[in-house]
């Protein structure tokens, strides 16, 4: 069956197809017999267990197009032929860097600097408090992505304290090796830039010369601030040490489902300090955990039981 690119299948027509092959027929109506390499509902099926089972990501039905788009190019890479073969290898456990590649592959990586503005002002007040109390502040970014969020964190701290203050040190996690490989560089497209207002771009950032024509890079005062580590929120065992002021964690709980999130947020509270906050993202809401997290609003949280 060929289907014009533009047209979508009718019902009958997926119907037939899934009868004819037990293939996936996809929501945008892209024909399967027309890819490269069969992707059978079993395929996708297996995917869904294993970066579920592994990460916590939920993948929902509609992101068989994008599973199919971005595995493929891992099967191109290794030789395999089929999904199947190439699914098999993966279970088999025994090839790291592959499995390594094919999380890496299946996360969504989508950040800016000064991403959610409304955070910001709201973390300086907080971080204003806190030192008036404590000369260590501990901050946690948990999804840093490529770094756009620990950097905008750490600007907002430099902003703070302009002339020195209290000892802070962000640590920046993430799942994915490679956003993290580009967050712990610190270099970035100019228009990558865009958001940072004129004067804190001239204050923390160099421009690029040479191979980084073009690129503007962290200053290594601000740098300094950060740490990487690449955790997984689902594994048992976080190397993380408390007491935290602050933890970001905005836009991979929606990646999860209300028991995963509900796991991560009781093993959040140990680690947070009885004032601390929880930065989430503006689709998140915690209301089914509610005895663990109290909203101020915004996607801002406390502790539900502050100890002390
Ligand atoms: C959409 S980005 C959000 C980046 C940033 N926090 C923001 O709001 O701009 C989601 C990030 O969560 C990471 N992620 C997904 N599953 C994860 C897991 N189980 N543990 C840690 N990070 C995970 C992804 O690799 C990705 O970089």
């Amino acid at each position: 069956m060929v289907a014009d690119a533009k047209k979508p299948l009718s019902l009958a027509q997926r119907l037939a197809a899934i009868r004819q092959n037990g293939a996936v027929v996809t929501q945008t109506g892209v024909d399967p017999s027309c890819r490269e390499f069969e992707f059978k509902a079993s395929d996708f099926e297996r995917i869904r267990k294993l970066i579920y089972d592994h990460a916590g990501i939920s993948l929902s039905p509609a992101k068989q197009d994008m599973v199919y788009s971005r595995l493929a190019r891992r099967l191109r890479a290794t030789g395999m032929k089929s999904f199947a073969q190439y699914l098999d290898h993966l279970e088999q456990g025994r090839d790291g860097a592959e499995w390594e590649r094919f999380v890496n592959s299946l996360t969504t990586n989508l950040t800016s600097f000064f991403r959610e503005p409304h955070h910001f002002p709201i973390l300086a007040n907080h971080l204003r408090k806190v030192a008036a109390q404590r000369r260590q502040i501990n901050i946690w970014c948990c999804a840093a992505s490529t770094g756009e969020e620990p950097y905008s964190i750490a600007m907002t701290v430099a902003d703070t304290f302009p002339s020195g203050g209290p000892q802070v040190s962000i640590l920046c996690s993430d799942l994915d090796t490679n956003v993290l490989a580009v967050a712990e560089k610190g270099v970035y497209p100019r228009e990558r830039t865009d958001k940072i207002p004129q004067e804190q771009l001239k204050r923390y950032f160099l421009k690029g010369t040479g191979s980084q024509e073009g690129m503007a890079c962290v200053r290594p005062e601000l740098r300094r601030m950060l740490t990487f580590r690449q955790i997984n929120l689902l594994e048992p065992g976080w190397p993380v040490k408390g007491p935290l002021d602050v933890i970001f964690c905005r836009n991979v709980m929606i990646y999860f489902d209300k028991p995963t999130q509900y796991k991560i947020l009781s093993r959040f509270v140990p680690l947070l300090q009885p004032d601390g906050l929880m930065f989430a993202g503006h689709s998140e809401s915690f209301l089914h955990a509610s005895d663990l997290f109290r909203s101020l609003g915004k996607t801002v949280y406390e502790l539900a039981r502050k100890a002390g």
